[in-house]
């Protein structure tokens, strides 16, 4: 097949180092490697202003994603545990009701029976649901599937496994107060 272009031509030699020459086969028999020949072009340059443009993308890029992880992942709030927790006024809790406060991370039913306060965890031990006082069953009940507990948070029949974890509670003034067991 015929050579295309200028690839052995003298000319091209010369331009680039000016000492190639071609023997009777066409073949290059001297000349600079190519690195030398190509002077005019400066590869160092090249590969800092592309080491530039590279960073500047990645800038960029992380400019633009960061709000957006911040946006999609929404940030951990930490709250101090306290052991004893002022969480409203006893009058709150009128004989033979229940009401569920918040203290820590747990959600806590106070119980008034009959003037006898009692506190335990508010979320049922078997899928997790919030349960309520029965004033007429005289329990703790979940709606969910039907457990049933003693106003001291003890199993009285149902699927739960565990009875509800209990709190301290207590009458300072007119202040109610809820603390770790
Ligand atoms: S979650 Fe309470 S009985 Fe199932």
């Amino acid at each position: 097949m015929a050579q295309q272009g200028n690839f052995k031509s003298p000319s091209r030699m010369v331009a680039l180092g000016g000492e190639a020459s071609l023997s009777s086969s066409g073949a290059i028999t001297s000349g600079k490697p190519r690195e030398q020949g190509l002077g005019g072009i400066d590869f160092e340059r090249r590969s800092f202003l592309g080491r530039v443009v590279g960073g500047i993308g990645a800038a960029v890029a992380v400019s633009t994603l960061y709000p957006v992880i911040k946006y999609i992942i929404p940030p951990t709030i930490t709250t101090k545990s306290v052991n004893e927790l002022l969480v409203g006024k006893a009058a709150e809790i009128p004989e033979n009701t229940g009401k569920i406060f918040q203290f820590n991370k747990d959600k806590v039913i106070v119980i008034n029976d009959n003037g006898k306060l009692t506190a335990c965890s508010a979320v049922c031990t078997h899928l997790g649901c919030v349960v309520h006082w029965d004033n007429e069953q005289n329990l703790i009940f979940c709606p969910c599937h039907g457990a049933k507990y003693k106003q001291t948070g003890e199993i009285i029949s149902g699927p739960q496994p565990l009875p509800l974890a209990t709190f301290k509670v207590k009458v300072v003034g007119e202040d109610l107060i809820i603390a770790k067991a």
